[in-house]
C-alpha cells in the first residue's frame, strides 16, 4: 500500500509487514536532500512514531540513490544570497530530521542502503539504528571534492562511526568506497549482494519486533546517551532508563521470560527471544526455542551470514 499523506512528493512510504519502508523520493535528482524533502521528512518520521502499521522503520532511496546528500541547488547555491535567519532555518530543518528525530525515532530504525551516499546522508546514514548495505553501493564524503568541509555534522558522525584514520582518509580524499568497505569499516552491520538486500533487511526487522517494544527503545537511547557520560553517571543514568523502562512496559515481558526460563524450562534467553503466544499470552515454547529440542536448534543454528560475493559495480545501486 502507498499512500502519499502527509508525506507529500519528496518522501514516500510503503507499509508492509508492520515495517514502514521509507523512500527518498527524488529519484531523478538521485534522492538529494532539498529544504523541502528535509521538512517532508521530518513530519513523516514525526507522524510515523504514531502510526500502529510500523513497528520498524526502514529508510531507503528510490532509484540509483539512497541519497546524494544534501541539494547542492536548492540548499547550498539558492540560499545563499538569502538572510542569515533564513540559512539558519533551513540548517534547523535539516538538523531536526536528520540528528534529532531519526536518531532519538521511538520505533527501531534500519538504513537500506541501496545505492549512492555522498556528504550530508552520512548523517541520517549513522542517525539509523541499524545499517545494511548493498555491496555494490558506493560511499563518499564527497564535500572536499566541491570546496567545503563536511558539515551538517557529517564530521562528527564518521568521527564517532569509523574511526579516525578512516574518518580523515575520507574526509581529506573525497575517494569513494562500496558497500562491503563500509561494511568493514563498521559503518553498516553488513553488506549483502543488492538481491538480497530487502530480504535480509526484512529479517532483520522481523528480529527487532520480538522485544519488547519499550525497552527496547530504552536500550538504543541509553546507548546513545551512555557514551558521553563518565562512569557513575552512566552507571545511574542506566538504573534509571531501565526501571522507567520496565514501569511504561509493564513488566511482563520480562516476568514471562524470567518464568518461562526458570519455572517451566521453556526457554533458554540465551539463544533466542522470549514470545509471547498472542492467544493466551503466555510463553510460546515453540517459538520462544521452548525446550531442549528448540534450544539445541537454536544453538546449533548459525547467524543469518550474508554472502559477500556479489562484484563491485562501478555506478551505485541498481534500480528497485
Ligand atoms: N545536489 C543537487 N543535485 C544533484 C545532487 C546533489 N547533491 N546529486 C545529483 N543531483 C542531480 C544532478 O544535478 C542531475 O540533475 P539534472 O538532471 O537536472 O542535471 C541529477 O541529479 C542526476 O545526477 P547526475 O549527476 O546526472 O547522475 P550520475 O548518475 O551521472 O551521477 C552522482 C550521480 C551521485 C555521482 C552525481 O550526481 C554527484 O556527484 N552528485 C553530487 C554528490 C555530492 O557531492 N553530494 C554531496 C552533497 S553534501
Amino acid at each position: 500500500m502507498s499512500t502519499k499523506q502527509p508525506w507529500g512528493n519528496t518522501v514516500d512510504v510503503e507499509f508492509d509487514d508492520q515495517i514502514a519502508f521509507v523512500y527518498f523520493n527524488r529519484p531523478e535528482k538521485k534522492n538529494c536532500m532539498s529544504p523541502t524533502l528535509n521538512r517532508e521528512m521530518y513530519a513523516t518520521l514525526h507522524h510515523l512514531e504514531m502510526d500502529d502499521r510500523c513497528s520498524v522503520v526502514v529508510l531507503t532511496g528510490r532509484g540509483a540513490a539512497w541519497s546524494a546528500g544534501m541539494d547542492l541547488k536548492e540548499y547550498f547555491r539558492e540560499t545563499d544570497n538569502m538572510s542569515d535567519t533564513f540559512k539558519m532555518r533551513i540548517r534547523e530543518e535539516a538538523a531536526a530530521w536528520q540528528q534529532n528525530k531519526l536518531r532519538n525515532h521511538a520505533k527501531p530504525t534500519i538504513a537500506m542502503v541501496n545505492g549512492w551516499v555522498f556528504g550530508g546522508a552520512f548523517t541520517p546514514l549513522n542517525s539509523c539504528d541499524l545499517a545494511i548495505a548493498s555491496d555494490d553501493a558506493k560511499f563518499g564524503l564527497s564535500e572536499i571534492n566541491w570546496g567545503i568541509l563536511p558539515g551538517g555534522n557529517v564530521t562528527k558522525s564518521v568521527a564517532d562511526s569509523i574511526g579516525m584514520r578512516n574518518a580523515l582518509y575520507y574526509i581529506m580524499t573525497g575517494e569513494t568506497f562500496d558497500g562491503k568497505k563500509a561494511a568493514e569499516m563498521g559503518l553498516v552491520n553488513e553488506s549483502v549482494p543488492h538481491d538480497q538486500l530487502e530480504k535480509r533487511v526484512r529479517e532483520l526487522a522481523k528480529v527487532l519486533m520480538q522485544k519488547d517494544p519499550i525497552v527496547l527503545r530504552s536500550a538504543k537511547e541509553v546507548f546513545k546517551r551512555v557514551r558521553y557520560m563518565d562512569m557513575e553517571t552512566a552507571n545511574d543514568y542506566i538504573y534509571a532508563k531501565s526501571d522507567g523502562s520496565q514501569l511504561r512496559s509493564g513488566g511482563e515481558f520480562r516476568s514471562g521470560a524470567m518464568k518461562a526460563f526458570l519455572d517451566d524450562k521453556k526457554l533458554k534467553p540465551g539463544l533466542a527471544t522470549y514470545q509471547k503466544d498472542k492467544k493466551t499470552g503466555k510463553a510460546a515454547a515453540s517459538k520462544a526455542a521452548g525446550g531442549k529440542s528448540a534450544a539445541k536448534k537454536a544453538a546449533v543454528q548459525k547467524p543469518a551470514k550474508t554472502t559477500k560475493k556479489a562484484s563491485v559495480k562501478k555506478s551505485g545501486g541498481k534500480k528497485k
